[in-house]
């Protein structure tokens, strides 16, 4: 661990991504606590977690029964919003809505000492339109973790430009010591560089396939071919699950309407939703 002051760590939220934020850093040493609305959300996270032992012990490199049971004795589970703000950085995972995640660090910048340090991991909001809710924006940033955090590390760290460079130097650190690559980003961009990149190759995949221009496997062994990749864009949709590119592109522009229609027609409405469901543009048994 290098020499850093953030030392306890909570999680307010333990859903998808707040699950696995929050083992992953109980995983690395440090004590978290797990907040959640209510005891039935923290019935459900005791099940993620537990689920997630079993995920590392098969997919982490080094991962025993003992550094599992480790982890699980550093994550302590609260509905209580002033234990979770005593800690040194607060990263919040709660659903992707604005209105919430403002109140959220309203109340937090109330119980939290004035040291704590504010992360948020939302993928679509920038952090200049939450941290001054915070009453401390120069304490705030985005710290952006992606799917299955032990197997793609990455961790994007965008502050605004009220970002105290200090707090953001110490969220990188932060991010390595618990075993993620930190990606700076120098100024705010919707997006970060992940879904930048991303977002856009994945659509164009799908106006290919919607065009009927060509195959599915021709458009995904072209990328793969030519570039390297292991996965085509059009495998890497159905991992993620069809119904997150539907619900961004109903908010693009007319062509991205379009799409989205497509989509829905072909593969929402018939539960064709990606590897989930067992078949999307491809089959899996
Ligand atoms: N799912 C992903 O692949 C992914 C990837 C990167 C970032 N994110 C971001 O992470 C955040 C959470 O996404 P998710 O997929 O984990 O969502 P999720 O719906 O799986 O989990 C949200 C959790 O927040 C809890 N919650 C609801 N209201 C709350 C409140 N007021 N205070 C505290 N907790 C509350 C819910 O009970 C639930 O446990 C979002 O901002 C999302 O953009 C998600």
């Amino acid at each position: 661990m290098t020499d850093n002051k953030i030392a306890t760590v909570a999680v307010l939220g333990t859903g998808v991504l707040g699950a696995q934020i929050a083992f992953q850093t109980a995983y690395r040493g440090f004590p978290v606590t797990a907040y959640d609305i209510s005891d039935e959300a923290l019935e459900g996270a005791r099940e993620r977690f537990a689920r997630l032992g079993h995920t590392y012990a098969a997919e982490v490199e080094g991962a025993t029964p003992a550094t599992i049971e480790a982890a699980q004795a550093r994550l302590h589970l609260t509905t209580d919003l002033a234990a979770a703000a005593q800690a040194d950085l607060v990263i919040e995972a709660v659903p992707e809505v604005l209105d919430l995640k403002r109140s959220t660090f309203e109340k937090l910048g109330a119980l939290a000492p004035a040291s704590t340090i504010f992360a948020t991991n939302s993928s679509t909001l920038l952090p200049s339109q939450i941290g001054d809710a915070s009453g401390r924006p120069d304490r705030f940033l985005a710290l952006h973790f992606a799917n299955r955090v032990w197997q793609f590390n990455t961790a994007e760290v965008m502050g605004t430009a009220e970002t105290d460079p200090a707090v953001f130097d110490e969220v990188v650190r932060f991010a390595a010591d618990i075993g993620m690559v930190p990606i700076e980003l120098h100024k705010e961009k919707a997006g970060y560089v992940l879904n930048s990149l991303l977002v856009p190759l994945l659509n164009s995949a799908i106006a290919l396939a919607a065009g009927g221009y060509a195959e599915v496997d021709d458009i995904d062994r072209t990328w793969r071919i030519a570039t390297g990749a292991p996965l085509g864009p059009l495998q890497i949709l159905d991992i993620i699950g069809l119904t997150t590119p539907y619900n961004i592109l109903t908010h693009g522009s007319g062509a991205d309407a379009k799409l989205a229609e497509w989509l829905k027609e072909n593969y929402i409405d018939k539960g064709l939703l990606g590897v989930a469901t067992g078949q999307g543009f491809y089959s899996y048994a």
